[in-house]
């Protein structure tokens, strides 16, 4: 989705470099547009080096000779393609202006011309706040259907006290979200995901791994955060840039992915395995690079440490999904497979896949799963994007959790 973020010319414009990345991080495009007296606050180059974009900082570019078709209706390109106008912080000035129809900067005129709904984070002096014109205005542009997040009380940059210091980013990020329709439903979670394959050294340059890319867990990672959760993201080798805003625990064995996933389980109310664990390690590790001589090699493996299983031990009220990767004969096999692992873990969910079919599962970008619950959930999915497939295991989440079992 693709907002636009104004910023005018109040003391707290400097917040809106941190307005930018929260939106980001939860997936917003941001065309950002700078008023003239905004610029005296923050430059554009901080916004435009953030968004990656151009900034809007005026109707009519710089002189005659830069006049073209296409920035003389930006104005009308921006309001069509946006789905949301947020002004963040709003002076008193611009809240007047809003609410009078005066159109004389691109940002007020963007406000006309857009038929997106708008979300407006007024900053000012106390005394400017409680102005009776800024009162009227306020109402006006609330009748109107303008969504104000009101500013905080508290002591301001003028010295005085009282309301008028711009709302927390969290509010705004929080008013702009549901504007937009974007589920927070996952809001009061702490959602714990492994992802990726582990290693099991043989010797200090070979290992023992599987093919996982890590793709899955970090799209149920990076889908957890954008929908409000807490998110702590415990992660084999990959060439994944973990999620913005998640956090993030690199680990390489078995091992070390139970010590992270134990230590971070008390603060969990919900864990994703979607890790492909090694299930099995050299029983011994050589400290020097094995020789090659031309003869047979004997490794004897071990089973590695069933983190599914203990986290099925400590469970309490937590909700647990795990992940059923199979190459089965039939679909039977898949389906059988899957729920003996759901019953003998202490899973409420498991997402069941038949990583031998063409462009599933591993290192693959879209996935076929079969959902299967605790309380007899079946559902099969059509190939979706790992993205997608993210959500819909997290619907089951939410929906798991609306519905009690918590
Ligand atoms: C140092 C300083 C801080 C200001 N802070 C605010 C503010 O927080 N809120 C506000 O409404 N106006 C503030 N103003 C006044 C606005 O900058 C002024 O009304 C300006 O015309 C707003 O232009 P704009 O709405 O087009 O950005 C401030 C002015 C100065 C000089």
């Amino acid at each position: 989705m693709k907002i636009a973020l104004g910023v005018t010319g109040g003391i707290s414009a400097y917040k809106a470099a941190e307005l930018v990345r929260e939106f980001q991080q939860r997936g917003l495009d941001v065309q950002v547009i700078l008023t003239a007296h905004g610029q005296e606050f923050i430059r554009p180059l901080t916004f435009a080096a953030l968004t990656g974009q151009k900034v809007i900082t005026g109707m009519f570019g710089s002189g005659p000779q830069e006049a073209n078709v296409e920035s003389a209706i930006e104005h009308i390109a921006v309001a069509q393609t946006i789905d949301l106008l947020v002004i963040a912080p709003a002076t008193a000035n611009c809240l007047g202006k809003l609410a009078n129809g005066v159109a004389d900067d691109f940002l007020t005129t963007l406000y006309l011309a857009t038929t997106a709904p708008v979300v407006v984070a007024p900053a000012m002096n106390v005394n400017m706040w409680e102005h009776p014109a800024t009162r009227e205005n306020v109402e006006r542009l609330r009748r109107r259907g303008v969504h104000i997040v009101e500013p905080e009380a508290g002591y301001l940059a003028c010295g005085m006290t009282g309301p008028g210091r711009l709302a927390a980013v969290e509010a705004i990020v929080e008013k702009v979200l549901d504007v937009l329709g974007i589920r927070q439903d996952l809001k009061n979670e702490v959602v714990l995901v492994t992802a990726g394959p582990t290693r099991e050294e043989i010797d200090p340059v070979r290992y023992i791994s599987n093919r996982s890319s890590g793709k899955m867990g970090y799209a149920i990672a990076e889908a957890s955060y954008r929908r409000g959760a807490r998110t702590v993201l415990v992660s084999g080798p990959t060439a994944l840039r973990p999620p913005d805003g998640v956090v993030h625990i690199p680990v390489v064995s078995g091992a070390e992915m139970r010590d992270a996933v134990l230590e971070r389980l008390p603060e969990a109310t919900v864990v994703v395995k979607a890790a492909a664990v090694a299930d099995y390690r050299p029983v011994k590790r050589s400290a020097q690079k094995i020789r090659s001589k031309a003869k047979e090699l004997t490794l004897t493996l071990e089973p590695t440490e069933d983190i599914l299983a203990e986290v099925g031990r400590r469970k309490g009220d937590r909700i647990v999904v795990g992940f059923a990767a199979e190459t089965p004969a039939e679909i039977e096999d898949l389906l059988t497979s899957a729920r003996t692992k759901l019953e003998s873990k202490c899973l409420d969910l498991i997402v069941a896949n038949d990583v031998s079919q063409e462009g599933n599962g591993f290192d693959s970008d879209s996935n076929t799963v079969l959902l299967l619950g605790r309380n007899g959930l079946q559902r099969q999915l059509p190939r979706l994007k790992k993205m997608d497939v993210a959500n819909e295991i997290l619907n089951e989440v939410a929906s798991l959790r609306a519905h009690g079992r918590s």
